[in-house]
C-alpha cells in the first residue's frame, strides 16, 4: 500500500514492505512519480536474511546498523527502547508516522507535510507506560539519503568570518553539522546539503535539511558501505536532558527540507518561499545604526547630530546600539540594568526620538536582554537567576553571564523591563543581541539548553503578541540565523563584518535559507576597521542592494564624493525594495568566483536587477560574458546600466531577449578590482 502527499510540484511516498517496514520510495517531482523505487531490499553478501535498508523509523535489532530516530532506556530496568511496527496514514495531504515500543509504552508520531514545495516533518515522543525513559537521542528526522547524494555542502566560520562553504565527498561514513553553543553560530547554523557530483549554483540535484531550532543541533549525512544513506537532523540532547517520565510528551522542532533538480538557487526558491510566507510585510526603512559610527560613546546631542546627517542622505530609521543604558561604558558592566543612562541622556531618550521623528526616522534600539553583567544591580539583586549558579560554575563569556530563561520569574523580569521601554517611547524595531554561547548550560547539574531556547521563544512570543515592535536577531553578527527564530523576528545582522568583499561570501551563504530582504546588510567606513581593506562606496553599496540596506558608518566621514555615491545606492534601494522583497534571488557564480554575480527578479518576472562584482584584477582584459538566469524565454528586455558614479546614471544597453541574455550572457567591459556594476531589466513585451 502506497501513503502519498503532495506539494505544489513535488510529491512524497511512503509504501509498506512485506516484512512490514516503511519505506520512502518517492520524494521528487510529481511527474516523474513514475520512476519510485520498490519496497524491497536486496539481500547482500554478509548481511541479515532479512534485508534492512534504510527504512522511516528504524531500529538496530534488527541488524541496521545505521542512525535511529531514537534511542533511549527505562531509567529503572535499563531496559533498551525498540520501537516497532511502524503505522502509516495520510488524512489531510499530512503523512503521519507512528511507530510503538510496546514494552515501554514509547510512541513516536511523526507528521510530513509540504508547504509549497518545502517539505516539513514534526515529531513527538510520548511515554505511556509507567517507567521513566532516558532518551540518548531522539531526532526530528531521519530521512534515507538519495543515491545520488555523493559530496556534502555546509558552511564554516568564525565572528565576523561567516560563511566558508564546505564541500566534500563523501563516498561513505558520516559528515556532521554541529552546533553545541546553545545559539546556532557561526559555522553555517542548522543546516546540511547533499549534493550530487554535477550540482552548482543553477544546476544538479541537491537536498537541505534544515532544523528550525536556535539551540544545540546535529545533522549528519551517514553513508554504510553497501551504499545505503541517511540525512539525519535532531536537537542535541545533553546525557540526561531528554527524559520522559510516565505520561510525558514532548515535541521536537520541525525540519524543513528542500530539494532541487537546479541547484542551489533551487534551494533558495524552496526556503525564501517558506520563509516568506510566515514574514510580515514591511517597508524596510534604510538604517543608520550607531554601533560602529559612534561604538559605546553614545549621547543625546552626539546622536541627535548624527540621525539628522543621515536622514539628510535619506536614512529612514534611527537605531541606537549598544551603551544608552545605565552605567554602560564599556563590555565590562550593566546588562540587565536597561533604564537610560542619566549621564548620557540626562534628559531620557525623549529628546532623541522627538529630532529622530523631526529629520523624519523612525527609532530603534538595541537590547540584550538573555545576558547579564556580574557588574550590574540585577546580578547583585539575583545572583541565583544566572545559568550555572547553582554548580558555582559560572565562566564568563564578553565579561557576562547568561540568565536562566527556563525560569518563569526571569522571563516576567525581562518582559517587563522591555514593556517598560516599549510603553515609554515610540520605538518601531529592538536589535535584539545575544553576544555568548551557553556555558555552562546547566542549573544545579541538569542542562538546560534546550529549556533555555524555548524561554526565548516564549518571551520573543510575547513582546510580538503584545507590541507591533520589528525585531532583529543578532548574535555576535550572524550567530543566530535559523527558522525557529525567523518565525518570531523579522530581520537578521548577518555579521560584524562590513567588508563588502567579505559580506559578499557571507550574504551568499545566509541567503541560501534566508530571503534577502530579512538580511540587514550596512555600508560601512572605507576603511574597514575589522580586514584593514579600503572599498570604493560603490562597490560597498551594491554589496548591501538586494538585501535590508543600512550605514554602518558616521557619514559625517564620507568624502563629499562618496555621500553622492550613497545618496544614489539609497534611492536606488528604495526604488525598488518593494519587489525585491518578494523578489527571486539567483546566483550566476559558484561561491568565491570572481567576478561574483548574482540577480533578483520580481515575481511577476516583469524586471530585474542584475549585479556584477570584480574582487581582484581580472587575470585578462577581456572579460567573459555573464549568462542570467530566470527570464522569460521568449519576451525582450529593455537593458539600462546604472551609474553609481558620474553622469549620465542611466546608460540604456538596448532590448535583447529573454532567452539570449540566458544562453550567451551580458557582454561585460574590462573590469577593475573592486568595481561593481548594476543593470536593470524591464520585460519589453
Ligand atoms: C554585537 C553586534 O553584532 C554589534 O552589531 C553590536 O550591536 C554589538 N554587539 C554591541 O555590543
Amino acid at each position: 500500500m502506497d501513503y502519498r502527499i503532495s506539494g505544489d510540484r513535488l510529491s512524497l511516498i511512503v509504501a509498506r514492505a512485506a516484512d512490514g517496514a516503511l519505506h520512502l520510495t518517492w520524494f521528487g517531482r510529481q511527474s516523474d512519480e513514475a520512476m519510485r523505487s520498490s519496497a524491497r531490499f536486496q539481500r547482500l553478501p554478509a548481511s541479515p536474511d532479512q534485508p534492512v535498508g534504510p527504512v522511516l523509523m528504524p531500529e538496530h535489532g534488527a541488524g541496521f546498523h545505521g542512525i535511529p530516530q531514537v534511542e533511549g532506556q527505562g531509567a529503572g530496568t535499563g531496559r533498551r527502547t525498540r520501537l516497532s511496527s511502524p503505522q502509516a496514514e495520510v488524512v489531510e495531504n499530512r503523512l503521519i508516522v507512528r511507530a510503538r515500543d510496546i514494552e515501554s509504552g514509547l510512541s513516536v508520531t511523526s507528521e510530513f507535510r509540504f508547504d509549497g514545495d518545502a517539505l516539513f516533518v514534526a515529531t513527538s515522543l510520548e511515554n505511556n507506560g509507567d517507567e521513566a525513559l532516558v532518551l540518548v537521542r531522539a531526532a526530528s528526522a531521519v530521512l534515507p539519503a538519495p543515491d545520488w547524494a555523493d559530496s556534502v555542502l555546509t558552511h564554516s566560520g568564525a565572528w565576523g568570518r561567516e560563511g566558508h562553504e564546505q564541500r566534500r565527498r563523501w563516498p561513505s561514513g558520516r559528515v556532521e553539522q554541529l552546533g553545541r553553543g546553545g545559539r546556532p553560530g557561526f559555522d553555517g547554523g542548522p543546516t546540511l546539503t547533499v549534493c550530487e557530483a554535477r550540482a552548482r549554483v543553477s544546476q544538479g540535484r541537491m537536498l537541505t535539511a534544515h532544523l528550525a531550532w536556535s539551540g544545540p543541533f546535529r545533522l549528519a549525512a551517514e553513508r554504510a558501505s553497501d551504499g545505503s544513506g541517511q540525512i539525519l537532523a535532531e536537537r542535541l540532547f545533553a546525557p540526561g536532558e531528554c527524559r520522559l517520565d510516565p505520561g510525558q510528551s514532548l515535541q521536537l522542532p520541525e525540519v524543513v527540507w528542500a530539494l532541487s533538480d537546479c541547484g542551489q538557487n533551487g534551494l533558495s526558491d524552496v526556503f525564501h518561499s517558506y520563509v516568506r510566507r510566515y514574514s510580515r510585510l514591511l517597508k524596510r526603512p534604510v538604517h543608520l545604526n550607531t554601533w560602529e559610527a559612534r561604538y559605546f560613546d553614545v549621547d543625546e546631542a552626539g546622536c541627535i547630530a548624527l540621525a539628522q546627517d543621515a536622514a539628510s542622505i535619506g536614512a529612514e530609521r534611527f537605531v541606537l546600539d549598544d551603551g544608552w543604558f545605565r552605567g554602560r561604558r564599556d563590555d565590562t558592566s550593566s546588562l540587565g540594568d536597561w533604564q537610560v543612562d542619566s549621564g548620557q541622556f540626562p534628559r531620557g531618550l525623549g529628546p532623541l526620538i522627538r529630532a529622530v521623528h523631526a529629520a523624519g526616522m523612525s527609532f530603534g534600539l538595541w537590547v540584550e536582554p538573555e545576558m547579564v553583567s556580574p557588574d550590574s544591580d540585577l546580578y547583585r539583586a539575583h545572583p541565583d537567576w544566572v545559568l550555572g549558579a547553582g554548580d558555582g560554575v559560572m565562566p564568563t563569556g564578553r565579561n557576562q553571564l547568561v540568565l536562566d530563561l527556563s525560569r518563569p520569574d526571569v522571563r516576567a523580569y525581562l518582559y517587563d523591563q522591555l514593556a517598560a521601554l516599549l510603553d515609554a517611547h515610540p520605538i518601531t524595531y529592538l536589535k535584539w543581541d545575544c553576544n555568548r554561547d551557553l556555558y555552562p548550560a546547566t542549573q544545579d547539574g541538569v542542562d538546560r539548553s534546550g529549556e533555555q531556547t524555548r524561554g526565548l521563544y516564549t518571551l520573543l512570543d510575547r513582546v510580538r503578541k503584545n507590541y507591533p515592535v520589528e525585531i532583529e536577531s543578532c548574535a555576535s553578527g550572524g550567530g543566530r540565523i535559523d527558522a525557529g527564530i525567523a518565525r518570531r523576528v523579522d530581520r537578521f545582522w548577518a555579521s560584524d563584518a562590513t567588508d563588502a568583499v567579505d559580506r559578499l561570501r557571507i550574504q551568499r551563504a545566509a541567503g541560501l535559507v534566508m530571503p534577502p530582504e530579512r538580511l540587514g546588510a550596512h555600508i560601512g567606513p572605507g576603511l574597514n576597521p575589522m580586514t584593514g581593506r579600503q572599498v570604493p562606496m560603490a562597490f560597498r553599496g551594491l554589496a548591501a542592494l538586494f538585501c535590508h540596506l543600512g550605514i554602518e558608518a558616521d557619514p559625517g566621514d564620507f568624502t563629499a564624493e562618496d555621500r553622492a555615491v550613497l545618496a544614489r545606492v539609497i534611492a536606488l534601494y528604495k526604488g525598488h525594495r518593494d519587489w525585491l522583497a518578494s523578489g527571486r534571488l539567483l546566483q550566476l557564480t559558484e561561491a568565491a568566483e570572481d567576478p561574483d554575480a548574482a540577480m533578483m527578479v520580481s515575481q511577476d518576472g516583469h524586471q530585474a536587477l542584475v549585479r556584477v562584482m570584480r574582487i581582484a584584477t581580472p587575470d585578462r582584459p577581456l572579460q567573459k560574458r555573464i549568462q542570467l538566469a530566470g527570464l522569460d524565454d521568449d519576451s525582450h528586455y529593455r537593458v539600462t546600466e546604472i551609474a553609481l558614479v558620474g553622469d549620465p546614471m542611466l546608460w540604456p544597453l538596448g532590448e535583447m531577449p529573454g532567452g539570449g541574455l540566458v544562453r550567451e550572457g551580458l557582454a561585460m567591459d574590462p573590469g577593475k578590482a573592486l568595481s561593481g556594476r548594476i543593470f536593470h531589466l524591464e520585460r519589453a513585451d
